[in-house]
């Protein structure tokens, strides 16, 4: 196991009711900036609980933030959060609104061209203003973490940055939230969660046998609950399970003390940048292409997840190696995300488009021995097709 720092200081409320928490952490004489997206949250109560407990506090609204969130929208509100002095930013949604309000956050703060923010990964951050979650979809994680994805519309690159000043102070998970979600992005958030642990977990052994266990017991859980999300919409246990185990796959304690691979979500995020799949479908086409191509590299672990997930009784470990590839697909479509380029209506001429922008961004060497180069993504692609 490699040498680790960890510390995570969001305070997590978890369950039924816990949006009225708001109250004990919004400081009183605050001005809170309530962030959101399409406006989902109007329709199912979720606004009108953080009004009913915001009472006696002083906010304003900003809305209309995108999935997959737009630098040009977050620039809006950065004019609008400096004209009202804003001093707390409440984001009330999914992955999009939160990375938004992180990145609205920081800007509002940082007095170059905010576009530094992502160009440097964050290294330019040298504050933000405090922010706080209601979160409604369980899929990213960024409820308790300092990451934020955000897509120059004007130039379609989708960039991350990492600053710990915009990780959240708090955030309210109620899984009651997500009953309204539409199939197509539990679909999503499964896939994403379960693909967060994977890519910190099926890379090559590293003797962490704490982590090993708790990704498997992540993994377990999503695949048990995640097809009954579909199912049974309105079960809170399932509700529950599938929330906390998104929480805890991209909260920084998975990744203490072993290798993490990555290239997925890298490749994923210029695909969705140029051609705007949604975050998880690039992940459900992506993950088995690249295991594919690094099928000998990876075959320890893809043994160990396939005999301790998948149960695989199989002994011959090429065998058990390319089930546990194959389960995983199928358990994608089951899900209801497709698992191939041409299902999204893309072919081959996208991948000199993806190679030439992974180059321009200089991920060249991708995954955990950092050895995918552009060459090898061409074929990953090819695999995907
Ligand atoms: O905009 P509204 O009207 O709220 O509708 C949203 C949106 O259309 C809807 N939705 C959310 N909660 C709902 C709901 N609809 C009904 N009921 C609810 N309770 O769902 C749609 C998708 O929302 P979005 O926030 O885009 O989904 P998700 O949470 O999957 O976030 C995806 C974004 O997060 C980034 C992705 O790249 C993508 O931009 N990621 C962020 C990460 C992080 N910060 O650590 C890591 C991830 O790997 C990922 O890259
Ligand atoms: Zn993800």
């Amino acid at each position: 196991m490699n040498n680790f720092t960890y510390w995570n200081p969001t305070k997590i409320y978890f369950g039924e009711g816990q949006i009225a928490s708001l109250k004990d952490e919004i400081p009183a004489g605050a001005r809170v900036l309530i962030t959101y997206g399409g406006g989902s949250i109007k329709k199912n109560g979720i606004f009108d609980q953080v009004t009913a407990a915001l009472e006696g506090i002083t906010f304003f609204e900003f809305g209309g933030i995108e999935p997959n969130p737009h630098y040009e929208t977050c620039i809006k509100a950065v004019e609008f959060a400096k004209q009202e002095n804003i001093d707390f930013m409440l984001a009330v949604g999914g992955g999009s609104v939160i990375d938004a309000t992180k990145f609205i956050a920081a800007a509002t703060k940082y007095e170059g061209n905010p576009w530094d923010i992502m160009t440097t990964f964050g290294g330019a951050v040298t504050g933000a203003v405090t922010v706080g979650c209601v979160l409604t979809l369980a899929a990213t994680g960024s409820e308790m973490n300092p990451t934020s994805v955000v897509t120059r519309a004007e130039t379609q690159d989708k960039l991350f940055f990492n600053s710990d000043y915009v990780r959240p102070k708090f955030s309210i998970l109620d899984p009651k939230t997500t009953y309204s979600l539409p199939p197509r992005q539990v679909g999503n958030g499964v896939v994403d969660s379960f693909v967060h642990v994977l890519e910190q977990y099926v890379t090559y052994p590293a003797n962490a046998k704490v982590q090993d266990r708790f990704a498997e017991g992540l993994l377990s859980t999503i695949l048990e609950d995640g097809p009954k999300a579909l199912s049974e919409p309105e079960n809170y246990d399932v509700r529950a399970n599938l929330m906390w185990s998104a929480t805890q796959a991209l909260n920084g304690l998975l990744a203490t003390g072993v290798p993490g691979d990555w290239a997925t979500h890298l490749i994923g995020q210029v695909i969705t940048g140029f051609y705007g799949l949604d975050h998880g479908q690039t992940l459900a086409v992506i993950l088995p292409a690249v295991w594919q191509y690094k099928i000998e590299q990876k075959k320890q672990k893809l043994i160990q997840y396939g005999q301790r997930v998948w149960h695989i009784q199989e002994t011959d470990p090429d065998t058990i190696a390319t089930q546990a590839i194959e389960r995983t697909r199928e358990f994608f479509e089951t899900m209801g995300v497709q698992t191939k380029l041409s299902d999204y209506g893309l072919d081959a001429k996208i991948i000199p488009n993806v190679v030439a922008k992974l180059k321009e961004y200089n991920f060249t060497q991708l995954g955990e021995n950092a050895d995918i180069t552009p060459d090898d993504v061409a074929k990953i692609l090819e695999l995907a097709l």
